[in-house]
């Protein structure tokens, strides 16, 4: 617990999906700053999925939600992992931080996990900026079963029955270029911003002026299909070749990207990124 710090568990309140929290879960605590047609997709998905078993919970301390936690059964979970008994906490955000609000969360998801069950499987991350960091997991008592790249499966109270969570063997070959066109693959998780690819988008926006000479394919991951196929959940391809960056891609990179495909022979063989693939 950071010190100086008010302890908030003892006055938090559970919620679920509501309207007194429901820009604060779709935008992800960014409700100064965010795309209404993203946040619009992302409601879709969460109340759609509700029936699938998505479950948010909302941690609300004096009425107003200062976390939430989203989970959803690791069978079918949109994510390029494997394994059962468990729920994938697919994310989990504090927005005052420091005092025992991330904890209470875990806590809270663990119980409703336990209650059907299952244990607890986290995709965390090693030194991404504080993004689902592993050294809070660890402090919770989660052991790490795999790691890939910067990525860290980890997993807690798992019953005995369960298998270890594994990432899913990513497979993926270039289809041969036509003509000189550039091929852009973008595979997106429908757990972060719903059904309407945020990064898609951004790479039609930046192909407009190219016409044919562009071709932007999404796969999304939430279809088992597609996770059996290729075992990718967020990645961008272009000519074959991985974005070998994390964050969500920009205008101008996806400009200089498609820019350099036109320019040079596409590539037969997959290149990766070690990260393969991207959490966010
Ligand atoms: C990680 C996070 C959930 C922690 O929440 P928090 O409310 O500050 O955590 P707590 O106060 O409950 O801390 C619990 C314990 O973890 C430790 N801890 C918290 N953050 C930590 C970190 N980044 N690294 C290491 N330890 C950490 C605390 O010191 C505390 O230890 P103790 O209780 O044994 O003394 C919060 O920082 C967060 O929301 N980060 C962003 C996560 C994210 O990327 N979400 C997805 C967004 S799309």
């Amino acid at each position: 617990m950071s010190q100086g710090r008010v302890p908030v568990c003892g006055e938090v309140s559970w919620k679920g999906l509501e309207p007194s929290n429901l820009l604060y879960v779709c935008s992800c605590g960014h409700v100064d700053d965010y795309d209404p047609l993203l946040v619009e997709s992302r409601r879709q998905y969460l109340e759609t999925e509700r029936e699938a078993g998505l479950e948010i919970v909302v941690a609300h301390v004096g009425g107003r939600p200062l976390g939430f936690a989203e989970i959803v059964p690791l069978e079918t979970a949109a994510r390029d992992v494997g394994g059962d008994h468990a729920v994938l906490l697919h994310c989990v955000n504090v927005f005052e931080r420091g005092r025992g609000l991330g904890r209470a969360l875990v806590t809270e998801v663990s119980r409703r996990a336990a209650a059907q069950g299952r244990g607890v499987v986290v995709d965390a991350c090693s030194h991404v900026w504080g993004f689902m960091p592993e050294e809070f997991f660890l402090r919770l008592g989660f052991d790490v079963a795999e790691d890939r790249g910067r990525r860290r499966l980890m997993h807690r109270s798992l019953p005995p029955d369960a298998r270890q969570p594994y990432y899913l063997e990513p497979r993926y070959d270039p289809p041969p270029a036509a003509g000189g066109q550039v091929l852009v693959d973008v595979f997106f998780t429908p757990l972060c911003s719903g059904r309407l690819s945020e990064e898609a988008a951004v790479i039609r926006r930046a192909a407009a002026s190219y016409g044919d000479r562009v071709l932007v394919r999404e796969w999304d991951a939430s279809d088992p299909v597609i996770r059996k196929r290729f075992g990718i959940a967020r990645a961008i391809f272009v000519n074959g070749l991985m974005r070998p960056n994390d964050d969500t891609i920009a205008l101008d990179e996806a400009a200089a990207l498609i820019v350099d495909a036109l320019t040079r022979p596409a590539s037969t063989q997959p290149v990766w990124d070690d990260s393969i693939s991207r959490l966010f």
